[in-house]
């Protein structure tokens, strides 16, 4: 890891821009990294003003501007938004705002995910207050499969948990409980096959989630789909960077580039040195 990228205004060897409240999104950087290993990556964490799952529309579409701004003046040629809560408030906001950069989100790419794998269309998705409260996963999956039912479930502790690198254990396993309690009901009653992992840092949380959820229920999370988004939108863009060379990837974070590092490490499932992490100021 370095935070330095080479400079190449215009061109396809340009970073691509992935940003997050947190650590979670990186999640998603570890799909796109694998899916295509020659890209340059430039993540932003905004740690400084996380949660954004508890906040209001209005304050997350600002940050997300923000964020997304910084970004764009590192000369990005494309921008993830590697969270659902920016996502489902700030998509439209921001693809205009930057066009004609292409810009892809996480919800449009979880929902595309979820309808493959549902059988019965019973689907439930956990994410955080904000993202439930705009109701954009139940939009997302109906434009694609009108017949769903969608039942939404606000989770926001699991965002703290999991930047708290508490991932696993019984108190772990009680919260995703208290939370999973009423789609257990609903499974009972209706075939819920399904749950979207809507929100970037519950991948981290899977093995208690899968636990607590049990062996019938699929859980799906958005970031393989959406390194397939990205790779296809290069293709066309004609944007993608030779895959000979390894990709570089560089790291931003508002606030605490040592507690960035050390959780992030998890998240990526390698080791993140403190001064591997630019901090910024949005
Ligand atoms: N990881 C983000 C998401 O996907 C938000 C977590 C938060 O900041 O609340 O929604």
């Amino acid at each position: 890891m370095s935070t330095k990228l080479p400079a190449n205004p215009g061109g396809a060897d340009r970073p691509i821009g992935i940003f997050d409240s947190g650590v979670g999104g990186l999640t998603v950087l570890k799909a796109v990294r694998a899916r295509l290993p020659g890209e340059h990556l430039l993540y932003l964490g905004d740690t400084a003003r996380l949660p954004y799952g508890t906040k209001s529309a209005e304050s997350v579409s600002r940050y997300a501007l923000q964020a997304a701004t910084h970004l764009v003046e590192r000369g990005v040629k494309m921008l993830v938004i590697a969270c659902n809560t920016a996502s489902a408030v700030a998509m439209p906001a921001l693809t205009r705002e930057f066009a004609p950069l292409p810009v892809v989100g996480v919800v449009e790419a979880g929902a595309e995910a979820v309808v493959r794998v549902s059988k019965s269309g019973h689907i439930a998705v956990l994410a955080t207050e904000s993202t439930v409260r705009g109701g954009a996963y139940a939009r997302a999956i109906k434009a694609r499969r009108p017949d769903a039912r969608v039942f939404s479930q606000a989770c926001s502790l699991l965002v703290a948990l999991a930047e708290e690198g508490w991932t696993r254990g019984p108190l772990v396993e009680a919260v995703v409980r208290e939370y999973l309690h009423p789609l257990l009901e609903e499974k009972k009653r209706d075939g819920l096959d399904c749950l979207v992992l809507g929100c970037t840092h519950f991948p981290l949380l899977r093995e208690a989630i899968a636990h607590v959820a049990g062996p019938e229920v699929a859980l799906v999370d958005s970031g393989e789909t959406v390194a397939l988004v990205v790779e296809k939108l290069l293709a066309e863009q004609k944007l993608r960077r030779s895959q000979n060379a390894k990709g570089d990837a560089c790291f931003l974070a508002t606030d605490g580039a040592e507690r960035f590092a050390r959780v992030g490490s998890l998240f990526l499932g390698e080791p993140l040195a403190a001064q591997d992490v630019e901090p910024v100021d949005l």
